[in-house]
This record gives C-alpha cells, sequence and structure tokens, in this order.
C-alpha cells in the first residue's frame, strides 16, 4: 500500500510546479535526488536500509524555496523574464518567512503533510553538521546533504571542487568572508567524514561516481 505520508515523484514535481520553482533549480534537485537514489540503492545491496521513496522526494523538494535566499532585486539572476504569477506567489512566500533559511521555510510548509520528509529537508542545512539538534543522522538525511554538495547546478562534481565554488558563491551573495572561513574549516572536514563513511559502505571510488557512471551502471 502506498505511503501517504510520503510524495510520489509526480506529486514531488506537482509540489515544484505549484510554488514556481525555476527550471535550473529544478534541474538541480533531479540531479541530487539521482546521485543520492544510486548511492542509496548501493548501501542496500550492501545491506543498509535506505528508504528510497523518502530519499528522492527529500531530494526533489529539498530547494523548494531556494529562490527565497536571494533578494527580489536578484531575481533576475534567473535569466528569464519572471511572469507575474510568479513574481506574486514568490512575494508572498518571502513576505511570510522574511530571513528563515530556505531549508528551514521548505521544512514549515511541508511538516505537516509529510514530517519526516520535511524533517529530513531541514536537515540539509550547511551548517546542520554542527547543530546537536539538527545534524543529518539517518541514511536519507545524510544521502540528501552529501548529494546536494556534490552536485553543482545540475553537474556532479568532486566534493572539494563544488564545495570551493559554494563558498566563493556564498561571500559574493551573502557576505562576510571571514566568517565564513571560520565556518567552513567546522564543516568541509565533517562532510569528507560524511563521505568516507558512504562511500566505505559502497565499495565504490567517490571521483568515479558522475552522471555518465551512474547511467552506465
Ligand atoms: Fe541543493
Amino acid at each position: 500500500m502506498k505511503d501517504c505520508s510520503l510524495p510520489t515523484r509526480k506529486e514531488c514535481l506537482a509540489i515544484l510546479a505549484e510554488y514556481h520553482v525555476p527550471p535550473h533549480i529544478v534541474s538541480h534537485s533531479k540531479a541530487v535526488a539521482k546521485l543520492a537514489v544510486f548511492l542509496a540503492q548501493r548501501l542496500n545491496e550492501n545491506g543498509e536500509a535506505v528508504d528510497v521513496t523518502l530519499l528522492e522526494g527529500a531530494c526533489l523538494l529539498h530547494d523548494l524555496l531556494r529562490v527565497h535566499d536571494f533578494k527580489e532585486s536578484d531575481y533576475n539572476r534567473f535569466e528569464r523574464n519572471l511572469p507575474e504569477e510568479e513574481r506574486a506567489k514568490w512575494q508572498q512566500i518571502r513576505a511570510k518567512y522574511k530571513a528563515i533559511p530556505h531549508e528551514l521555510a521548505a521544512h514549515d510548509i511541508l511538516k505537516d503533510k509529510y514530517p519526516v520528509l520535511a524533517l529530513t529537508i531541514k536537515r540539509h542545512r550547511y551548517m546542520a553538521l554542527l547543530d546537536e539538534k539538527d545534524r543529518p543522522e539517518t541514511w536519507e538525511e545524510k544521502l540528501l546533504y552529501y548529494a546536494d554538495k556534490r552536485v553543482m547546478h545540475d553537474k556532479i562534481m568532486p566534493l572539494k571542487e563544488r564545495l570551493a565554488e559554494g563558498h566563493k558563491r556564498n561571500v559574493l551573495l551573502h557576505g562576510s568572508a571571514a566568517q565564513s572561513k571560520t565556518n567552513t574549516a567546522k564543516v568541509d572536514p565533517l562532510i569528507e567524514e560524511m563521505e568516507k563513511e558512504i562511500f566505505e559502505k559502497t565499495g565504490l571510488d567517490p571521483l568515479e561516481v558522475t552522471a555518465e557512471f551512474i547511467d552506465s551502471y
């Protein structure tokens, strides 16, 4: 029987459409899902128990409100004319969540209908690894967190390259280089540990896992 507390892939795509998530964020989310689900299947073959439906849904919806981390004046970064309907919906959500980060806002929106999935999404926040209460603990939480840190736009990258690019972009968008340096010095090694933990169980090398590798597996 279908678990009603988890959305199907089709339902996830409908939610992305309902929130007018820009196409490049949808592509990014699909690439994160592709990598995470591939790793989950390898873990399951090796005796772990990862809920693939939960993981895929969480990956597809993890950046549901990513656009709200940007200032309204940055909407034109999305390289297209924003239709009036999208702008209105985004403005509404922005007014509601103000400076709340996108991971927490998405959690708030999804928690009543999909509580476990909402929590999985909440824990993909970069700084969550330093958060006693909200660090990724389950395989699903770890795989979403990790896969998101491997996928730049819609490309699977080596972890170090992707993290370096993310840090550069964050300083540009959100300021304080000193503050981010302190944070990344603490968080990045923990992500590398997470990578080791995942790949020790899969018997694969992180660098060999690219989109082409997944397609031909
Ligand atoms: Fe993401």
